[in-house]
């Protein structure tokens, strides 16, 4: 039959070249001579050729948006393309592919070879693709002459082995598939990505990834269970990456934005399994050259560094004297510009992603003799130099994007070489000029989510510019009001930024603080009606140490530029005497606390997931979003309120202490509250904004389970060989008291992967385990103890929403769970299980600490 097809199919082509085809015709096997182009076939979108079972095809592929087309293997159920023959010569309508004992060739109308198959050792009898997606040129006694897995392009395909030396090559976009600046290369020891033979990121790096064996690498290889590194008897992993994601057809492949991701085709729909780097930071040329990323939620943040700013969209010198030399190109006599050279210094807060996977040029030099290497070489474009080692790093050849780190320790300056005959005696001191998002839109960069892409671009940029407007004024009316912020409060009275109200009018919309509706570590909330209706929260600050009116100030001015739909916005304020007062926006469904504890309507999964992304989000957006890096310092229940259909806003935030960017992330006063406090607080490592990660993945832990994390539970008890009888999920009559540290049972379920019994028996199976365990993982990697394991508040955004694979809970990351859990239900017993409702209370804050132990601190 296939034999019968294939003449039919050679007849026609040969014969009948201008036939018109009524329907797809295709087959399983092609003989030479055959010719094919992109016209012959455009009516039943290319395809010409299918694998056994048809799950994959050859076809001449047109991109949509060009007019580029390429002859390309296609999984046929997600139409995405594994690999094409002429990516750094698209056809055009008139060219054509042709079959002959020879190999393979793309030639175009004058003839001219514009692609084709090597020298081959015998003659071509047949072409096939195989169930794998390999497709393949055999000779009459079925020997195979040349494969397409030996030519991998920006992707492999599962059982696609890539030997040492191998590399994937990144498109330039998502049309254009010719070879971009990223390379993906297996090392005898690793898969590392680089960008112009400059590593940027290691496989062995990875959370995910784990070393299995020292052996050296021969092949990578991909499976329905891991990514492989193999040693030459293949039977000896070296690294491997475990796949706990769904099963189905996977590929890797290195995005044209530089990021390796591994997806999975599942139920129709690609999800995300594996990406590195994950932060977009981390990829060499986010922003252009010289281009400063900073960190923000799901995107970049790029501006052009102090000394430099946005000329045609490039980041060049402010002083239009100077000039970035390209390397040895406008100079190849470097010495006659030895006069001319100057360097422009970064500042402390820049790092270049090299710098950490490469040793120095050299070590124990000063800066200058670091300089002069560089200007004696007109290849090199800046230097790095470390102070304290004297270690001098040159960046050579291109420069990528400047990280922008927090770090205040990081001792290693960077000076960026310029050409002119004026070193500036002045650099005008000019900071973040023209900031501008550039979303690195999907991480799954596939065909079928082009057109998304695009449309999620063109919605940012124009969230962007909008934004840009927006920030520009009120940049400009804040700078007024601290410029003012000695005189009077009285006098300002600006639109836009929060209000200053007479104590009266407060007094009058409260009717004389009637209504209290929250108490929190800072003070009472009253609700208030304003004259014009709209109704607020006014915030009494009975805090005992009152600040003056001009600390008081400056932070209702940084609050009051922080906007973000999940933090609760700050409207007005006032100060009489030494009372305080903050207005702010009323949320009529108080916080989640109420809803989740208490006794109203049970809240529904899909709404614990959407207050669980909004808190997340508006926490990223404190973490990186604004200008002053805020860590909240007291996640908690009680601070998230609701509103209406579920809009979800975090409190309380500005008034912990700000940590701007040029200051330390260390953080000397001690706040939060008990149960939701990461480890570190109680010794004497820095705190970072991990602090909250860690306090949102107890919150999480509670929306999944829908009670407190420390609270007397009446169901069953862990057994001798540890075993939870009864599960979480049955309330059972038992009258045996025992108090229950959830995240150690949250562990535990994990290791046994039984998550729907973490779940709130209120839901009453009205979720899946694999939704569950979404929100478990997310949660336990949170809470690991070592803060640089839990992710940021970011990257749960990224996980929450899908577009990061999910963390791997590291288990030895965790075991302090079970001391804490130890310790909690040790105090239960000796407190006897008759304890009433008032113990109970205090063992919502964790009692093994003492109040001493945390007041004593710092
Ligand atoms: C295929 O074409 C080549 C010339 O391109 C010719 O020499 C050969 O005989 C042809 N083979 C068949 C089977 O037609
Ligand atoms: C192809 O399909 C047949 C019948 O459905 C099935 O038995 C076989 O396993 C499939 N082969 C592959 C490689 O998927
Ligand atoms: C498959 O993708 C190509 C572009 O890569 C597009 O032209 C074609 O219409 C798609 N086919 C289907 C069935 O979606
Ligand atoms: C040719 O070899 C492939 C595997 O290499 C096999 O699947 C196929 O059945 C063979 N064909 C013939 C005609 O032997
Ligand atoms: C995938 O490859 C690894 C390493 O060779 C092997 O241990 C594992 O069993 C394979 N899994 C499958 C499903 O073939
Ligand atoms: C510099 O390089 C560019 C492209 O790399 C080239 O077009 C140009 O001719 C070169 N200039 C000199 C002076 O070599
Ligand atoms: C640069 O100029 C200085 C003096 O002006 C000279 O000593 C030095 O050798 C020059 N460097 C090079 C590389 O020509
Ligand atoms: C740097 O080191 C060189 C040689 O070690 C020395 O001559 C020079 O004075 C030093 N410069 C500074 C600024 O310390
Ligand atoms: C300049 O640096 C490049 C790259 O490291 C090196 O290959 C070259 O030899 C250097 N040239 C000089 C004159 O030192
Ligand atoms: C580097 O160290 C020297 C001496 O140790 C000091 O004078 C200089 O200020 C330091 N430079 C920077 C940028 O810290």
């Amino acid at each position: 039959m296939g034999c019968l097809f294939s003449c039919f199919f050679f007849i026609c082509c040969v014969f009948l070249p201008s036939f018109a085809f009524s329907g797809p015709i295709s087959t399983h096997s092609i003989s030479p001579n055959f010719t094919v182009s992109n016209i012959q076939f455009i009516d039943y979108s290319g395809t010409f050729l299918l694998s056994p079972n048809g799950t994959f095809k050859a076809t001449i592929d047109a991109k949509p948006l060009s007019s580029y087309f390429y002859f390309s293997i296609v999984h046929t159920a997600s139409n995405t393309t594994i690999w094409s023959a002429n990516r750094n010569a698209p056809m055009s309508n008139s060219d054509k592919l042709s079959l002959t004992t020879n190999g393979l060739t793309i030639t175009n109308q004058a003839g001219k070879v514009l692609w084709s198959t090597p020298p081959l050792s015998s003659e071509v009898s047949a072409m096939q693709v195989l169930e794998t997606g390999n497709l393949m040129l055999v000779d009459a006694k079925n020997v195979t002459l040349w494969e397409s897995f030996d030519y991998p392009t920006d992707t492999i395909v599962m059982g696609q082995p890539i030997p040492v030396g191998k590399s994937l090559e990144s498109a330039v976009t998502g049309e254009d598939m010719s070879v971009g600046d990223y390379l993906l290369q297996l090392t005898d020891s690793d898969v590392v990505l680089q960008w112009n033979r400059m590593t940027y990121w290691k496989l062995s790096m990875d959370t995910k990834a784990y070393k299995n064996s020292n052996g050296a690498v021969s092949l990578m290889l991909m499976n329905g269970t891991g990514l492989y590194l193999l040693a030459s008897d293949e039977s000896k992993v070296v690294i491997q990456v475990a796949f706990t994601g769904p099963s189905g057809f996977r590929i890797g492949k290195l995005g044209f934005e530089g990021r390796f991701s591994i997806s999975s085709f599942v139920r129709n729909k690609w999800m995300l399994e594996f990406a590195g780097p994950v932060e977009k930071c981390d990829i060499p040329f986010i922003c252009g050259e010289i281009g400063l990323c900073t960190r923000i939620p799901l995107m970049a943040e790029c501006s052009c560094p102090t000394k430099f700013s946005s000329q045609t969209n490039r980041c060049m010198p402010v002083d239009s004297s100077l000039s970035l030399p390209s390397a040895c190109n406008a100079t190849s006599t470097g010495s006659q510009l030895n006069s001319s050279i100057s360097y422009l210094g970064l500042g402390q807060d820049m790092d270049y992603f090299f710098n950490d996977f490469r040793e120095p040029a050299k070590n124990d030099i000063n800066l200058s003799v670091c300089q002069d290497l560089c200007s004696q070489n007109c290849s090199c474009l800046a230097v790095f130099h470390r102070n304290s080692s004297g270690s001098c790093y040159l960046l050579e050849n291109q420069l990528g994007s400047l990280i922008s780190t927090a770090n205040s320790e990081n001792d290693r300056f960077g000076y960026i070489k310029v050409l002119g005959n004026f070193p500036p005696q002045n650099p005008i001191e000019q900071k973040g000029n023209r900031k501008h998002h550039f979303p690195i839109a999907g991480l799954v960069l596939l065909p079928s989510t082009g057109f998304l892409l695009l449309t999620a671009f063109v919605f940012l940029a124009v969230q962007w510019l909008w934004k840009n407007r927006l920030s520009k004024t009120r940049t400009a009316k804040l700078a007024r009001l601290n410029s003012s912020s000695s005189a009077e409060l009285q006098m300002i009275s600006i639109p836009g930024i929060p209000r200053r109200f007479d104590y009266e009018e407060l007094a009058a919309a409260t009717q004389n603080f009637k209504t209290q509706i929250g108490r929190g570590g800072f003070g009472t909330v009253y609700k208030g009606t304003l004259t014009d209706q709209t109704i607020v929260a006014v915030k009494k600050i009975t805090s005992s140490g009152v600040q003056g009116k001009k600390e008081f100030l400056t932070e209702i001015s940084i609050i009051g530029k922080i906007h973000h739909v999940n933090l609760v916005r700050l409207t007005g304020f006032c100060a009489r005497g030494r009372q305080r007062f903050l207005v702010l926006e009323y949320m009529n469904r108080g916080s989640l606390d109420s809803t989740l504890f208490g006794n109203g309507p049970v809240l529904q999964w899909q709404e614990r997931v959407d207050i669980a992304l909004g808190t997340a989000r508006g926490l990223a957006y404190l973490h990186g979003g604004c200008e002053h890096r805020i860590i909240h310092c007291d996640v908690k229940p009680e601070n998230i309120l609701l509103h209406g259909n579920l809009q979800v806003k975090i409190s309380d935030f500005g008034i912990s202490k700000l940590i701007s960017r040029e200051q330390s992330t260390i953080f000397t006063t001690m706040r939060g509250t008990r149960g939701y406090l990461a480890p570190e607080w109680l010794t004497s490592a820095a705190i970072s904004n991990k602090v909250d990660v860690y306090s949102y993945g107890m919150v999480l832990l509670e929306i999944v389970s829908g009670r407190n994390n420390c609270s007397l539970q009446t169901c069953g008890h862990i057994t001798e060989n540890n075993d939870i009888e009864g599960g979480l999920s049955s309330y059972s009559s038992s009258s045996e008291f025992r108090l229950y540290y959830f995240p150690l049972i949250a562990l535990e379920m994990h290791e046994r992967r039984r998550y729907l019994e973490l779940a709130d028996p209120r839901l009453e199976g009205g979720v899946a385990n694999e939704e569950v365990e979404k929100l478990v993982r997310i949660a336990l990697c949170c809470v690991h103890q070592d803060p640089a394991l839990r992710p940021t508040m970011a990257n749960v955004v990224g996980m929450l929403e899908g577009e990061l694979p999910l963390g791997e809970p590291r288990v030895e990351s965790l075991n302090f769970l079970r001391a804490y859990g130890q310790r909690f239900t040790e105090t239960a017993t000796m407190e006897g299980p008759s304890s009433n409702v008032a113990t109970i209370a205090t063992y919502n804050s964790l009692s093994y600490i003492s109040s001493q132990q945390i007041s004593g601190l710092r």
